[in-house]
């Protein structure tokens, strides 16, 4: 697929609507994560330096229609001032009066920070009138938000078809990252999938087995594939009603050509707290007793042996309880093999999703990663291979 970008689009002089997302964790008003932040300053920069003024449309939290004070974007300014190196002006509405005479009054140089979209409740309803009047605000629509794209509201999707529209960089990043590692990618492919749930993931993993040479499975969604084997996972996590759909996962996989991984050794305690009393045995092993909270060193070796023939790797989810030491063991070490390879340009790896990110940083092996993706609910939607609204409303 190809896109329309800020290069090919005439900027100068122009104000462009640019959808961002920079729904950034923050406890108590500071900022905890600000990759979304430093991920959207390209488009922003390219923006400016081509003479535009980008316009920038966000959301914050969930505030379902209501001005929810908490849901403010306006205490990101300074942290955005900061990142694009200039002044941002900030409007308290993405609509009206007010939001039209700050769009009139930009200069060139500066940025504009319209606020959240989701105090209307016709954003996440994609109400057309309501993306009309954020359209006359603007004369190109740029979407940097992909991992907003799952959702089709007006200021992903709706303003799309008013205007004259392109994709900012993160965009085009993200896109060709995951274009690269599941549509056409270097094979062997290998996706690690973690997590607590299989009825969560089901429709990734399905997807997944018919796409990619190795699935791994790790977390707690590896305890119910244990189960369906018959296995006694004891008091481990477990989807217990779920086997039955495990089961049918396994054999869609020995069908087709994708060799699917499951811990071969656990690591079992019997407190889920730090440091806890622990033990590692073989997966057929779980006391009655204990549950399984990580997957053991022979299970890091498969994984570091799969990862040595593949070319592509898509991870997503950590292989153990990865919040509680030393229950990171599996997720670190996979993660960090990983994490060398790719530095030594041997393999394409891309993450992305929920947990994932936390999960890497913590390993220390985010930044060798080849690709990080700022999606979560987006990133799974995709590797499910659902059409994401907001993307398909550039490519038309
Ligand atoms: C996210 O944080 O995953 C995106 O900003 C989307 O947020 P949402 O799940 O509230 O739509
Ligand atoms: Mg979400």
């Amino acid at each position: 697929m190809s896109w329309t970008t800020l290069d090919q689009m005439d900027l100068k002089g122009k104000r462009v609507l640019t959808r961002v997302d920079i729904n950034v964790p923050m406890e108590n008003g500071v900022i905890t994560d600000a990759t979304r932040i430093e991920r959207i300053v390209p488009t922003v920069k390219d923006i400016l330096a081509a003479g535009g003024m980008p316009i920038l449309l966000a959301h914050f939290g969930r505030p379902k229609g209501e001005r929810v004070p908490e849901m403010s974007l306006q205490p990101l300014v300074p942290a955005l001032e900061a990142a694009f190196g200039c002044d941002v002006m900030f409007a308290a509405d993405c609509i009206g009066a007010g939001a039209a005479a700050a769009a009139g009054a930009l200069q060139a140089g500066q940025v504009l920070l319209l606020e959240n979209t989701r105090y209307h409740a016709a954003e996440p309803a994609n109400d057309p009138d309501f993306a009309a009047e954020m359209a006359k605000l603007g004369d190109i629509y740029c979407n940097d938000a992909f991992s907003a794209a799952h959702r089709a509201h007006a200021s992903t999707e709706g303003l799309a078809h008013l205007l004259p529209a392109c994709a900012g960089r993160l965009m085009q990043a993200e896109l060709s990252a995951l274009e690269g590692a599941l549509s056409s990618p270097e094979r062997p492919v290998v996706a690690v999938v973690g997590g607590a749930k299989v009825s969560s993931k089901l429709e990734l993993l399905s997807n997944l087995i018919e796409k990619v040479d190795y699935l791994v499975i790790g977390g707690g969604m590896a305890n119910t594939f244990l189960a369906a084997q018959g296995i006694d996972v004891g008091k481990s996590l477990a989807e217990h009603d779920m086997t039955d759909t495990a089961r049918e996962i396994m054999e869609k996989a020995s069908a087709g050509a994708c060799e699917l991984i499951l811990p071969s050794d656990i690591v079992i305690a019997r407190e889920f707290k730090v440091g806890a009393a622990n033990e590692t045995l073989p997966a057929d092993a779980c006391p009655s007793d204990a549950m399984i909270l990580d997957a053991g060193p022979a299970t890091v070796a498969r994984i570091s042996s799969v990862l040595d023939g593949a070319k592509t790797l898509i991870w997503n989810g950590p292989l153990g309880a990865f919040e509680i030491e030393p229950f990171d063991m599996a997720t670190n070490a996979a993660a960090a093999y990983a994490a060398n390879l790719s530095a030594k340009g041997a393999l394409i790896s891309v993450a992305g999703g929920g947990d994932t990110v936390a999960a890497l940083n913590q390993a220390g092996a985010a930044g060798k990663f080849t690709y990080i993706s700022t999606a979560g609910g987006a990133f799974l939607e995709w590797m499910e291979g659902k059409t994401l609204p907001g993307v398909a409303a550039l490519s038309d």
